[in-house]
């Protein structure tokens, strides 16, 4: 039997901005994926959990399936292409990261299949098993996300930042100060990121970088994306502003600046709702709410259109805080 545990994720700045060469702000959570692996004497994989429904059976090397179990499978398809695992397995699941929730739920899974088929290997890197993950994510789920949530179920601990630079995967881990709380809340709103709308703005991105002629959208200026056509030149707008600050965001994280590490969640909150259009009124309008109740900082977190949001409070105000909001948007409940 092998075992392995990876943690969800919140991010606290840097959105959208994993596949345009920017430096992203993730946090790993305590909410974690458990996954058992036993090999089975057949040619099938078998995926169980408590949470999802139906014990599945499949194919060595069937293809995704639009099933809870694709991310396990694709996890022990690529373990059986590197020699890590051979033959079929009786996979167990429990997870206690909610799904859909921008959370990163499916990187987990996957991280968590690729770390318990390797768990018996010496020097397998994190991140070769993140970048690993990525790629199963990209061309067996079929999601063209970034790296971000790979890096940071793969390396991350709760409790610290992993101040990321998705260029080259380096990164720098900066512990929270103990007098900031983090709080992650549910907004009470769904979301799909497999719907279309992930791949429609990485392609205005993709698009609005070649047009500027940078290899990253991070890298464009200001006034050359101005004269992008309309919808271009706001998704340029956010990227370019949004990678400026995380790079602040870092610098304030690691000076214990809490007002000014808010204040830009604030803006970037703003940015993701005006210029990339990926916040809904609903989301605008909690979270607006949540800095007027108090935090120094609200946004929007993961890819957007509902789900999660991330907030920084005052630690001896959160409890008062978050009660006081919970008043107002009963439907919210706080996951961190
Ligand atoms: C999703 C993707 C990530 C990243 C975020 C937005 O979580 O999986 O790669 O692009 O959206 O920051």
């Amino acid at each position: 039997m092998s075992f392995a545990r990876t943690p969800g994720r919140v991010n606290l700045i840097g959105e959208w901005i994993d596949f345009n060469g920017g430096t992203v702000l993730p946090m790993a959570l305590s909410q974690s994926v458990e996954l058992e692996l036993r090999g089975n004497a057949q040619a099938v994989d078998r995926v169980q959990s408590q949470q999802f429904a139906g014990c599945t059976g499949f194919g060595l090397d069937a293809p995704a399936a639009g099933h809870w179990s694709d991310y396990v499978r694709g996890g022990l398809q690529y373990a059986r292409r590197q020699g890590w695992l051979t033959g079929g397995q009786d996979v167990t699941l429990t997870s206690s990261i909610p799904v859909g929730a921008g959370l990163s739920s499916s990187a987990a899974t996957i991280v968590a299949a690729l770390k318990a088929a390797s768990c018996h290997l010496e020097g397998i890197d994190p991140v070769q098993i993140a970048r690993a993950a990525k790629a199963i994510e990209n061309d067996f789920i079929g999601v063209p996300c970034g790296i971000m949530d790979q890096m940071a179920v793969a390396v991350g601990a709760p409790g610290s930042v992993l101040a990321l630079d998705t260029r080259d995967c380096s990164y720098e881990i900066i512990p929270v100060p103990a007098d900031w709380t983090i709080a992650v809340i549910h907004s009470g709103i769904g979301r799909a990121l497999a719907d279309g709308r992930y791949k429609i703005r990485r392609e205005e991105c993709l698009a609005a970088a070649e047009a500027l002629g940078v290899a990253y959208l991070c890298d464009g200026e200001l006034t050359s994306a101005a004269a992008l056509s309309p919808v271009l030149a706001r998704r340029a707008r956010h990227v370019i502003t949004e990678g400026h600050r995380a790079l602040n965001a870092a610098a304030a994280l690691r000076s214990g600046d809490r007002q000014a590490f808010g204040a830009l969640m604030n803006a970037s909150h703003a940015s993701l709702r005006d210029d990339l259009d990926v916040s809904v009124p609903e989301m605008d309008a909690i979270v607006h709410d949540a800095a007027a109740l108090g935090a120094d900082g609200a946004r929007l977190t993961g890819a957007g259109f509902g789900g999660c949001f991330v907030c920084l409070v005052p630690a001896e105000r959160a409890e008062t805080w978050w009660n006081a909001l919970k008043a107002r948007h009963p439907g919210a409940a706080r996951i961190a």
